[in-house]
């Protein structure tokens, strides 16, 4: 492997203000996008509508690096120019979602271990002679009644150390992604600690494998009170908690940390993103950045509900939203920002 590459790729994900678009979804995923919108579910659909975001005007002023699931990076445009091509054009970097999904784990009800180390060295050197430069991973932890367990949250962590050794080692910079998920009445309190002993776990699993850390970035969840919680934290509140927890856990030689949006809302996953680069920015030992897919798609997605006639509108929407979060990467994101920036996307993409 040649270590600086690596070190290089991590570097420029989370360079300047830009962040990452996770467009990555899984077939079964992304269908399941479509179906709540009545948009066909087919191989050829899927393909339009990567074609629309890879092919939205001046995405890379925002995005670094674009992550696509296996179906994608294997796909060309309607006038036959590769997906991957397109989008090394838009100067933004191609990763590839490379874990096979989390599925329920043995012996222990209501947790999840996400699968696809097996073969997984092959895929790689595929992956980087098609392109892709950096990968990602998701490990996925829930809150319950007596979960997660140590099991769980071992087994997940022993995964990820065990794919992003294999990625660095086939010249792949690794997203580490552990996300602790929103669903639940649980309190901020507990996803505080439940995030914090997945992230130290996490990354002794990552120091027994040997990973160089400064060519990684971490993919975690902000740290957030259940989504059916009687008590929401204000938006200050939840920003303090996330970099908080983060800096127990993450050492500083990770050189950036872009988060996961969860099921958030795109404008809450921005203010929230703001939040804590307008209060910690200069203290942080690691870049503080977005690797969005709900909250940077949805409002596209349901814009151009698959018809080519609304693709314009649909790229307005998502270029929107990647500006937006390149503003909360500066800390300057605010609701008359929100506004100004969709005035200035329809002028920019009118003319
Ligand atoms: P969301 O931003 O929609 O949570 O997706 C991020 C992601 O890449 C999940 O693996």
């Amino acid at each position: 492997m040649n270590t600086q590459d690596i070190i290089d790729t991590a570097k420029a994900l989370v360079a300047g203000d830009k962040g990452l678009l996770a467009m990555d979804e899984s077939n079964p995923t992304c269908n399941k996008r479509f179906a709540a919108l009545g948009i066909p579910q087919n191989e050829e659909v899927r393909r339009a509508y990567r074609e629309m975001i890879v092919d939205t005007p001046g995405l890379g002023e925002s995005i670094s690096g674009a992550i696509l699931y296996d179906e994608t990076i294997r796909q060309q445009k309607k006038d036959g120019t590769p997906i991957v091509k397109a989008i090394i054009d838009a100067g933004i970097i191609p990763g590839i979602k490379v874990d096979i999904g989390a599925k329920g784990m043995a012996g222990h009800p209501g947790e999840k271990i996400t699968e696809g180390l097996d073969g997984l060295h092959d895929r790689l050197i595929e992956y980087y002679q098609m392109g892709a430069r950096f990968a990602k991973w998701r490990a996925v932890i829930a809150i319950g009644h007596g979960i997660p367990g140590r099991g769980c949250i071992e087994a997940n962590a022993h995964a990820l150390a065990r794919y992003a050794s294999l990625c660095q080692e086939a010249g792949l910079a690794p997203i580490v992604e552990p996300e602790v998920l929103m669903d639940g009445n649980h309190t901020l309190h507990r996803c505080f600690e439940v995030t914090e002993e997945v992230l130290r776990t996490v990354f002794n699993q990552l120091y027994a494998q040997g990973v160089m850390l400064e060519g990684m970035i971490l993919k975690p969840n902000m740290v957030l009170p259940g989504l059916s919680c009687s008590k929401q934290e204000s938006v200050d509140e939840v920003a303090d908690a996330t970099v908080n927890c983060l800096k127990q856990a993450v050492p500083a030689a990770v050189p950036g940390i872009a988060f996961l949006s969860g099921g958030q809302s795109s404008e809450l996953a921005s203010a929230r993103l703001n939040a804590m680069n307008v209060r910690f920015k200069s203290r942080m030992p690691w870049a503080l950045a977005f690797s969005f897919a709900r909250a940077i798609q949805q409002p596209a997605l349901e814009i151009w509900q698959g018809k080519e006639i609304n693709v314009p509108k649909a790229q307005q929407a998502l270029y929107h939203r990647a500006k937006c979060n390149q503003a909360a990467r500066r800390g300057e994101y605010n609701t008359e920002l929100e506004k100004q920036i969709h005035d200035i996307t329809l002028y920019k993409h009118q003319t």
